[in-house]
């Protein structure tokens, strides 16, 4: 039977069996929780932009699944080769592949690098190839900007960014957990250089957005209905020094400010660009930055004791359902709620100050002795074995093991 490989919560190897169930699971979902009189109000042509995991395969399956929408997706992963297995995003992708095809959906799935011209270029001609498949006009009614890349090459100049989780300007520490053993440690982080943080938002800061839009402008794929997204993350107070004030932060910054641009830009050609900001999951990115998983294990403790607790398909059956495509924000798009800064706000109940005041104090009460009765870790780690296709509910992996 294939094992996890997990060293520092990261996982090298996957069970391809494991994703496809769980993918399945996840149009499950959405097929039950999207109502067949919501269908009308969604997206015909959806573009996601790193569809293959975590919140854009989330994104994908509920445009496809819940709104019978035609889509393209592009993500960078590896295919299995000789005895090594794929990324899980590989196994994801050609799951999708087929149930859309099972369903008759017409859905595109390209491999390659986001940053790159040549995959815009792929990506454009993917959406007209669809539109026609579904017999739909030509135009991207939802674009999702869901990327999480450690680095972009630029492609006018050539040049390789790298992003780095640190903070700026003083040090970090805080309590982070090995979520195989338990064992609670203090992380520190150096301060970012000032290099470092300009890297960072290169990567995994706006331009690239606004590439792909002026890509999409130029061949005539926006339209009035376009909306177009891009993902962040607040959180609480704590982790602002590793996240929100952190390199990331700074990206996620420019992200705003591309957004604001993207919306002056396109003004009366598309719907709107908005950020969502949505809660923490478990997701390959988001477990290796350090005081995230003990945070996260403490907040599903208290999300699930609430029952407030959502993953990455019930963050998204949301965002769609109850903020971009309401009956009156599908009318018209001023009616989608937002924050006095423009945001999509899915951390609402994250952020409900009970269940932050519960959170940080479980945070605190967490020791090595105690973190599996006061935390969730354990639900944390099972969110994230099966992000990797492991412990999957209703797979036989003996039988799986045979089959492959
Ligand atoms: N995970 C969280 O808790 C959380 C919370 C709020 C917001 N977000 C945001 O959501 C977005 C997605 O994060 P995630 O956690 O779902 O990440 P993820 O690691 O699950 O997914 C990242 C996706 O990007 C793709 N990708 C990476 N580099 C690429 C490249 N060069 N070209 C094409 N595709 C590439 C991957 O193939 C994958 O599809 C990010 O912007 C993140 O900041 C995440």
């Amino acid at each position: 039977m294939t094992k996890p490989m997990i060293r520092n919560n990261i996982c090298i190897n996957c069970e391809p069996r494991g994703c496809e169930a769980a993918l399945r699971q996840q149009i499950a979902y959405a097929k039950k929780t999207f109502a067949p009189e919501e269908r009308g109000r969604g997206p015909r042509l959806a573009l996601v932009v790193g569809g293959s995991t975590g919140y854009g395969l989330a994104s994908r399956v509920c445009a496809a699944f819940g709104y019978g929408a035609a889509t393209v997706s592009l993500s960078f992963e590896k295919a299995p080769s000789g005895t090594k297995c794929g990324t899980p995003g590989c196994y994801n992708n050609r799951a999708f592949d087929a149930a859309a095809a099972a369903e008759g959906l017409a859905a595109i799935t390209l491999d390659g690098d986001a940053f790159s011209d040549e995959a815009k270029a792929l990506a454009a001609e993917a959406l007209q190839e669809a539109a026609a498949k579904a017999g739909v006009p030509p135009v991207v009614d939802l674009f999702v900007y869901s990327l999480a890349s450690p680095v972009r090459r630029d492609p006018e100049t050539g040049v390789l960014y790298r992003s780095v989780i640190k903070p700026t300007g003083a040090r970090f520490e805080g309590r982070t957990v090995d979520m195989m053993t338990g064992r609670i440690s203090r992380a520190g982080v150096e301060p970012a250089t000032e290099a470092e943080l300009a890297d960072t938002v290169k990567v995994m800061g706006g331009a690239d957005w606004e590439r792909w839009m002026a890509e999409l402008a130029r061949r005539g794929l926006l339209s009035p209905a376009t909306r177009a997204l891009a993902y962040t993350y607040i959180g609480p107070a704590l982790s602002w020094g590793i996240y929100r004030d952190g390199t990331i932060g700074r990206a996620k910054a420019d992200l705003e400010r591309a957004c604001a641009a993207i919306n002056e830009t396109y003004r009366g050609r598309i719907a709107g660009a908005w950020v969502s900001v949505n809660k923490a999951v478990v997701t390959r990115a988001s477990a290796v930055i350090p005081i995230i998983p003990l945070y996260v294990s403490c907040l599903f403790k208290v999300m699930k004791a609430r029952r407030l607790h959502e993953d990455c398909t019930a963050q998204i059956a949301r965002l769609y359902r109850e903020r971009l495509y309401t009956k009156e924000a599908a009318l018209d798009a001023a009616n989608i709620a937002t924050d006095a800064e423009g945001r999509i706000r899915l951390d609402d109940w994250e952020m409900r100050e009970d269940v932050q005041k519960e959170t940080l104090a479980l945070m605190e009460a967490a020791t090595d002795d105690n973190v599996f009765e006061k935390t969730d870790l354990a639900g944390f780690r099972q969110a994230f074995l099966e992000a990797h296709g492991f412990g999957v509910e209703g797979v036989d992996y003996r039988e799986a093991d045979e089959a492959l």
